[in-house]
Order: structure tokens, then C-alpha cells, then sequence
């Protein structure tokens, strides 16, 4: 099922590319400037991932963040995504209530952000039984397994899952039940890649890996992470396309020189009096003007738009 560059991606599009051995491109985004480029640079899937927490509102791990700052993220999201698919994460207790809340929780993402699935962490058999009742009230699900860093407590650490054979072939299960609870793909962080390219090669729906190997269909990562924009330490799974950490220190660097120096605003950057403005004084702004002739204000001077 091949698609034009145009094409809205929906879930049968990124489907079919597991038969059709065509990679899909994943990556997170929170914000609106962001979603446009990976837009505009073809990327298949958009997910606006719960790391919102560590690597935009600089929590310590993605526990705190609510349902409301997903939602608040994944508007400005989808407000600038013309083709790529949306998927938004389900944050730490948005499903852990019940059947009912999650449903509830996970509507908001297609109800209020115009999303068009979910992920959720995990596969228990509690867990299961929500990915099932999700599907049932038409939220496509994305599973999410090996290192689930809503875990964080339980394992006391992000650390590589599955690198002995139990644990390996527990999560080998864990993928296999998602599939069959109805998610239409399953994210795979953090295992070695044998196993996940396992995986890959024992689902019928794609596999999206996150340190878990080149076998998986199609692979994910942090945005941040991979332009250079997050803190601290960088998993060994991350490859760091560009340093936008340092291009937007240099920018700031080299302006609060030119203030500092005199040198910003110029000519330039600054707005003049008409050449035409009586020597006496100033030219009548135009609010002024237009109070004399009875017109409403508008425009920049009543504070709409910028000037130009
Ligand atoms: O929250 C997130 O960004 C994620 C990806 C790392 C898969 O879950």
C-alpha cells in the first residue's frame, strides 16, 4: 500500500509497511514549531511521548506528568501535522483506575488533540484486558514493551531489559499478548537486538524499537535526544544528529554581547519617524488619527499582530 508523499499516514498505511519491508520513522514531538519540521521531513509517526515531562518540563522521570500537559502538547501538535500519524501517550495513572477512566482518558487524545491512537505502557494481564477495551471503543492502541519507564520505581533504574533467557522470553510473550489484545503496533525499548528482532519476526503488526536493534520495523527516538537538546546523560542507544543545545547558546551568547555592547538594536531593528513628519513634533499616531475622524482602532497599535 504505497502512499504519496501528500498522504494523510493512517494505521492500514504503516501496517502494510511491515509486508512491504519499507522502515517506518518515528519520533517524538511536543510543540508546535517542532511537529511542523517533522512533518514537512516525511516522518511516518509523530508521538507526543510522555518524555514530555523529562525533556521539555524538566522532571526528574515522566511519573509527574499529567493528562491535562499531554493533551495541552498534543494540541499544539496536531495543530501543525498535516500527514503524519499522531499517537499520544498515555502518562503515569491515566489507566490505572479502571476500563472506564482509561477510556475516558484515552478519548481526550482523538476528542480534544485530534490524535488518532494511543500508547500505553506495559502488557499485565490487567493491562491486557484495557489495550481490549480501548480497541473496543475505537482507540487504536500502540503497545509498549521491554524498559517501561513508568516502571521506574520497580526496577530502580532505566535499565536494558531481557539480556537472559526468562526475561527475554518474557517479553518476547509480552509483545505477542498486545498483538493479540488488538494493538496495531508495539514499541520495543531497550533489549538487545536479537530479541528484538524476534519479536519483529513473531508479530503480524509492525514493531517500532527504541535501542532494541535494527530488526524492528521501524524505529523511534526522543527529538530531544537526537538534536541535541536534552541534559544529562544520553542512553547508549542514541545517535546525536546536531547540537542545538550549542546553536542556541551561541545565538543568545552572540546577543547579549551585541546589547551589552551597544550593537543590538541598530538601524536597522529600529522604527523611524516618517521622513514626511512636520519638524514641530511628532506625526499623529494613527490611533490618534483615527479618533479624530471617529474610526475604530485597529491593527498594531490596538495591540493586534506585530508591526511591521
Ligand atoms: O515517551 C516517550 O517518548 C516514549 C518513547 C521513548 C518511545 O515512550
Amino acid at each position: 500500500m504505497a502512499n504519496t508523499p501528500d498522504e494523510r499516514i493512517t494505521i492500514p498505511l504503516i501496517q502494510a509497511r511491515k509486508a512491504e519491508g519499507r522502515k517506518i520513522v518515528c519520533l517524538t514531538a511536543y510543540d508546535f514549531p517542532t511537529a511542523r519540521i517533522l512533518d514537512e521531513a516525511g516522518v511516518d509517526i509523530i508521538l507526543v511521548g510522555d518524555t514530555l515531562g523529562m525533556v521539555v518540563l524538566g522532571y526528574e522521570n515522566t511519573l509527574p506528568v499529567t493528562m491535562d500537559e499531554m493533551i495541552h502538547h498534543a494540541r499544539a501538535v496536531t495543530r501543525a501535522v498535516r500527514r503524519s500519524l499522531v499517537v499520544g501517550d498515555m502518562p503515569y495513572f491515566s489507566f490505572h483506575l479502571g476500563a472506564d477512566e482509561t477510556i475516558r482518558n484515552a478519548s481526550r487524545f482523538l476528542k480534544e488533540a485530534g490524535a488518532a491512537a494511543v500508547k500505553i505502557e506495559g502488557a499485565s494481564k490487567k493491562r491486557l484486558k484495557l489495550v481490549e477495551a480501548l480497541v473496543e471503543a475505537e482507540i487504536p492502541v500502540m503497545g509498549h514493551v521491554g524498559m517501561t519507564p513508568q516502571s521506574i520505581h520497580r526496577y530502580g533504574r532505566f535499565r536494558v531489559r531481557g539480556t537472559a533467557g526468562e526475561e527475554a522470553r518474557r517479553i518476547v510473550e509480552d509483545a505477542r499478548a498486545l498483538e493479540r489484545a488488538g494493538a496495531f503496533a508495539v514499541v520495543i525499548e531497550s533489549v538487545p537486538g536479537e530479541v528484538g528482532a524476534e519479536i519483529t519476526r513473531a508479530l503480524s503488526v509492525p514493531t517500532i524499537g527504541i535501542g532494541a536493534g535494527v530488526g524492528c520495523d521501524g524505529q523511534v527516538l526522543v527529538l530531544h535526544d537526537l538534536i541535541g537538546l536534552s541534559t544529562g546523560h544520553l542512553p547508549k542507544f542514541v545517535r546525536k544528529y546536531a547540537d542545538v543545545h550549542g546553536v542556541i547558546a551561541g545565538a543568545v551568547g552572540a546577543y547579549a554581547e551585541d546589547v551589552r555592547a551597544g550593537r543590538f538594536p541598530d538601524d536597522a531593528t529600529s522604527y523611524h519617524l516618517k521622513p514626511t513628519a512636520p519638524a514641530a513634533g511628532p506625526a499623529p499616531t494613527r490611533a490618534a488619527a483615527a479618533r479624530r475622524k471617529g474610526r475604530p482602532r485597529t491593527g498594531p497599535e490596538a495591540g493586534q499582530g506585530r508591526a511591521k
